[in-house]
């Protein structure tokens, strides 16, 4: 389809499937070698930084870092963005990414994940990227994807053309294509949101979970999930339905998650595959980012659902009960 390619892209994500596969390994055998535990610093988020945390930092900078396919990576681990620099042949690609995704449960067993994103660069070529060729909105994006270690080692990704999983084969060390094409319902089964901060919450999304507890009488009733892995999280809800929910709160006027390099990605993919990813108001792929690691409420999961948060939300904010 598109004779002119380079095969840049491709590569590009082999590189990210060999970071994944080394991270995957270390995953698999946290109990065993010393990967578990605090690494005894903080990052950027102001988060206690787990060694695993470190440990996939350092394998995504050294699998995509000299390849010469990116020109500047940019991590949640790190501050600023990491320039390539002239020697390592700087290229026509952007990656920002998560390198491990709910790293507070990687000592207890649960599902963790690494989430991709992949700009092309927009300063000029053969220099050093820039901070700049990392704050593009998520629409521009080339391809996103992430990883899931769970109970089988998952890589999803798109390319905007369908959304395709790849499951790894340890034995031979490959990941092979198991769920192509994969599409989310457009009503889902599940709902996903920290009720322990309900008190936080706006009465808009108060409103919204005593729907989806199905306490509005009109039938929005669902079954309640959450992990606290926002990469499980997101994937159980892309292959079966449901809407994963971080709002802003009282305690955390922009949410949680991180535009960049969490809400991004998963909604280029989610709308790739049928669904929606809104900051409750807009498109989360529209939004202009204006730094590195901002955060932003993230509602992402099934179109109709997302589509029924935003109605209830806009009524509630609208005075309307
Ligand atoms: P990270 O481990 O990369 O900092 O991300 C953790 C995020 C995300 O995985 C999850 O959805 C969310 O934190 C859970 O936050 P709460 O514990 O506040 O629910
Ligand atoms: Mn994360
Ligand atoms: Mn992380």
């Amino acid at each position: 389809m598109h004779p002119e390619a380079t095969g840049e892209l491709t590569s590009l994500l082999y590189d990210v499937a060999l970071a994944a596969k080394h991270i995957a390994a270390f995953t698999r055998r946290a109990g065993l070698v010393d990967v578990l535990g605090k690494a005894g610093a903080v990052n950027v988020q102001g988060e206690e930084q787990q060694k695993l945390d470190v440990l996939a930092n350092e394998v995504m900078q050294s699998v995509i870092g000299k390849t010469g396919r990116v020109c500047v990576c940019a991590s949640e681990e790190d501050e600023h963005p990491v320039p390539v620099p002239l020697e390592n042949r700087p290229g026509k690609y952007v990656l920002t990414y998560d390198p491990l995704d709910g790293s507070s449960n990687i000592d207890v067993n649960v599902s963790v994940g690494t989430i991709f994103s992949i700009h092309r660069r927009i300063t000029p070529a053969g220099r050093p990227g820039t901070l700049e060729d990392c704050l593009q909105p998520g629409r521009s994006q080339v391809a996103a994807g992430y990883v899931m270690y769970g109970s089988s080692t998952v890589l999803v990704y798109s390319a905007g053309r369908g959304v395709h999983g790849f499951t790894l084969e340890p034995t031979i060390g490959e990941f092979l294509l198991s769920h192509p094409n994969i599409t989310t319902p457009p009503l889902g089964t599940y709902y996903s949101i920290n009720e322990s901060y309900y008190d936080r919450w706006s009465e808009g999304y108060k409103a919204v979970v005593r729907a989806f507890k199905g306490l509005d009488g009109a039938g929005h009733g669902r079954n309640a999930r959450y992990i606290g892995s926002l990469v499980a999280d997101f994937h159980r809800n892309l292959m079966k339905g449901g809407v994963f929910m971080y709002p802003a709160d009282s305690k955390s006027p922009q949410g949680k998650l991180r535009l960049l390099y969490e809400a991004a990605p998963l909604g280029f993919i989610v709308e790739a595959a049928g669904g929606a990813a809104s900051d409750g108001e807009r498109p989360i792929l529209d939004i202009e980012p204006t730094s590195l690691h901002q955060r932003t409420p993230l509602v992402i999961g099934s179109r109709d659902d997302v589509a029924f948060v935003e109605r209830t939300l806009a009524s509630r904010k609208a005075g309307v009960s």
